[in-house]
C-alpha cells in the first residue's frame, strides 16, 4: 500500500501535558487500531529495507517492538530485543539513559548480535535520541554495525536525528513534527 503522509499523520494524536507539563505526546496507538494505517507503515519500510544487506532487525521495548515485529516476520529476518531493565534473562548488557521526560535503562541479552551483523534499529519516535543511542552502544558493544536507524515519527526540533546524522548513523523516519 502506498505511503500517505496525510493519512498517516490524521491518526497520530497529539496530547499536551502528557506524561509532563510542556511535552507534546506524539500518541501513535491509533494506527495500531486501524489496520490501513498499520499496513501503510509497514509497507513503507518493507519496500524500503526488502533489498538491502541488513541481517538483523533490532528493537526497542516498548513501542518500537510494535511494527518491528511485523517486518522481521515480512522480511524473514532475526528480530532482536532491546528491553527495559529487569526483563531479560540470562547475562545481559545494560546501558542507562535520558529521554525526553525523564531516565531508564535498556537492555540486551549477551550474544544477540555479533561482529558482521548488519543491523537495523527500529523504534517508533526520535526525540532526544537519548533512548537510540543507548541502543546503539549496547549492539555496537556486541561488535554489530548499526545500518540505519528508522522510526515512524521524527522530532527535529529534539536534535535526535541530527546527533545520529552527525555520528555517521543513517536515519530514516516517515513523518515529523517541527
Ligand atoms: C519513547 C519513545 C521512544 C523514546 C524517544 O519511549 O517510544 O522510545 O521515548 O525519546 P528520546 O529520543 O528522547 O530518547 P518510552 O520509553 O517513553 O515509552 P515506551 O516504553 O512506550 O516505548
Ligand atoms: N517519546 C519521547 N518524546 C515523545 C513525545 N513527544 N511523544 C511521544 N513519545 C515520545
Ligand atoms: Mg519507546
Amino acid at each position: 500500500m502506498l505511503y500517505d503522509d496525510y493519512y498517516v499523520k490524521s491518526l497520530i494524536q497529539t496530547v499536551e501535558d502528557w506524561p509532563k507539563q510542556g511535552i507534546s505526546f506524539r500518541d501513535i496507538t491509533p494506527i495500531f487500531s486501524d489496520p490501513k494505517g498499520m499496513r501503510m507503515v509497514v509497507d513503507a519500510y518493507v519496500h524500503r529495507y526488502m533489498a538491502t544487506d541488513i541481517t538483523h532487525i533490532a528493537c526497542i521495548d516498548a513501542r518500537g517492538f510494535l511494527i518491528a515485529a511485523v517486518l522481521a516476520y515480512e522480511l524473514q529476518k532475526p528480530l532482536i530485543l532491546v528491553r527495559k531493565k529487569g526483563k531479560l534473562p540470562g547475562k545481559t548488557i545494560s546501558q542507562k539513559y535520558a529521554l525526553e521526560y525523564g531516565e531508564a535503562e535498556l537492555e540486551i541479552q549477551e550474544g544477540s548480535v555479533k561482529a558482521g551483523d548488519e543491523v537495523l534499529l527500529f523504534d517508533d519516535l526520535i526525540a532526544t535520541g537519548g533512548t537510540l543511542f543507548a541502543a546503539i552502544k549496547l549492539l555496537t558493544k556486541q561488535g554489530a554495525n548499526i545500518k540505519e536507524v528508522a522510526a515512524i515519527i521524527d522530532l527535529p526540533d529534539l536534535g535526535g536525528s541530527q546527533k545520529l546524522r552527525d555520528s555517521d548513523i543513517p536515519v530514516f523516519s516517515l513523518c515529523a513534527y517541527d
